[in-house]
């Protein structure tokens, strides 16, 4: 697996690039909305189906032993200011989903555990097919047709599983915004882009058709579209991919979330409007006390924009953590492996980019042990028969550092970015 072969901005070393803005714990009341989170087409039966796995009451997973706590976790401020330790706005428990035939099922994701605090930001990175995608969908309850779901998710006290359809969808579209990698996919090329935002706000907040048309114009504004009046009387296939994706971000904002959830949202974008797209989301972040989740598969957009970071591994959560004690000081060998990869400003431009061997299992019939270990160099016989247990490492930043991995990283070993972080 390569990780990326263009010098991105996203490939830039850790110290270039910006630091999560500090800030003062504010008093997010934010209201908000998921435009963006159209409409899934699962009908009850097709998202929870076959008895075997219900919201909250399937089995865990059985291939995974139980957490060894290697400490308690420190419930301070991160290094940022955010609070790690406060009541969570986003929870997964245990939360799994599998498609295709109940009797050759595809496990796409395997008892995730995920806690995300008030205003704080938080990367997913992984492979290609990680996971990382359906995880987000199944948050938002936007799976497949047939997807059979376990396990909890909790926004904001709320279990999303105990809510009628209806109401689910309508908490979540006032408080998630979304925005996704092809906004061409998410934008009508029909509709003009001020009906398309105001859709939202009408819908979500029952704001009259000035109140919206006005919001909608000062939120192209903020998200820096030269001239926002015009603009909102245009279609989308009138902007570049850059000015499409800010106003996409304008309109996940129409409903003031309280959580922005960005799905490879500048995969698509040329380097520099990508950096300009990620500084706007982080910059927006900050100003309007959300917490945000960066979805991407290039862990230099995670480095410097995220509180925490959480790796996906065919499924699996095989390490979380404070981003810098993650990049520091990684402790599972997949994730060593991907910044080992990661393109690198600081490098001779004729080097070689390291790439990791082999490809992700088969998520229809993956290994019984460590998923990672047919393509590990560390891995020992037991890596290919039991899976690993996780450990959990206390840290300064309130939220403890997770891996699950027989042979983990030592502590004492020499950081892999050491020299390219502040
Ligand atoms: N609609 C679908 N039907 C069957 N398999 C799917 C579907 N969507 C995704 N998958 C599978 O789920 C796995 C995770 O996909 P995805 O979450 O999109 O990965 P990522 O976003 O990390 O690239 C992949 O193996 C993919 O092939
Ligand atoms: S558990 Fe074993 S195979 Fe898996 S990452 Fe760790 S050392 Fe490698
Ligand atoms: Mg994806």
């Amino acid at each position: 697996m390569i990780l990326g072969r263009s010098r991105s901005a996203a490939s830039l070393p850790l110290a270039a690039l910006p630091r999560p803005a500090a800030r003062q714990p504010g008093d997010a009341t934010a209201l908000a909305a998921a435009p963006g989170i159209a409409s899934a087409d699962n009908t009850a039966a097709g998202t929870m189906a076959p008895a075997a796995i219900a919201p909250g009451t399937a089995a865990p997973d059985t291939t995974a032993p139980g957490a060894v706590a290697a400490g308690t976790v420190n419930a301070g401020t991160g290094a940022t200011g955010r609070r790690a330790a406060e009541a969570p706005l986003l929870e997964c428990q245990a939360l799994r989903c599998e498609l295709g035939p109940v009797a050759r099922p595809v496990r796409v994701l395997h008892g995730i555990d995920l806690r995300l605090a008030p205003r704080r930001a938080l990367g997913i990175v992984g492979e290609s097919g990680a996971g990382k995608s359906m995880l987000i969908k199944t948050v938002m309850g936007l799976q497949p047709a047939g997807a059979r779901v376990g396990g909890r998710v909790v926004l904001g006290g709320t279990d999303l599983g105990a809510l009628r359809e209806d109401r689910r969808r309508a908490l979540l579209g006032r408080r998630v915004g979304m925005v996704f990698q092809n906004p061409m996919t998410s934008l009508n090329p029909f509709v003009r882009v001020g009906q398309q935002m105001e859709e939202a706000s009408r819908f979500h907040r029952g704001l009259n058709r000035a109140e919206a048309r006005a919001l909608a114009i000062s939120l192209l504004r903020i998200v820096g579209i030269p001239d926002a009046e015009a603009c909102h009387r245009q279609y989308p296939h009138q902007f570049s991919g850059g000015m499409k994706q800010r106003i996409m971000i304008a309109t996940a904002l129409a409903c003031e979330p309280e959580l922005l959830i960005a799905d490879e949202a500048t995969t698509a974008l040329d380097v520099t409007v990508q950096r300009e797209i990620l500084d706007l989301l982080g910059r927006l972040q900050a100003e309007r006390h959300m917490s945000m989740i960066l979805v991407t598969h290039n862990l230099g957009i995670v480095a410097g924009r995220t509180d925490e970071v959480l790796v996906l591994y065919a499924g699996r959560v095989v390490e979380h953590g404070p981003t810098e004690a993650v990049f520091r000081r990684p402790r599972h060998r997949y994730t060593e492996a991907l910044l080992a990869a990661m393109p690198r400003l600081d490098q001779p431009a004729h080097a070689r980019l390291r790439t990791i061997p082999g490809q992700p299992p088969n998520l229809v019939n993956p290994p019984a042990g460590c998923p990672f270990a047919p393509r590990c160099p560390a891995a020992e016989a037991r890596c290919h028969r039991e899976m690993p247990p996780e450990t959990s490492e206390p840290t300064s930043d309130g939220v403890a550092h997770r891996f699950s991995c027989w042979v983990p990283v030592d502590r004492a070993a020499a950081p892999v970015l050491a020299e390219a972080l502040p």
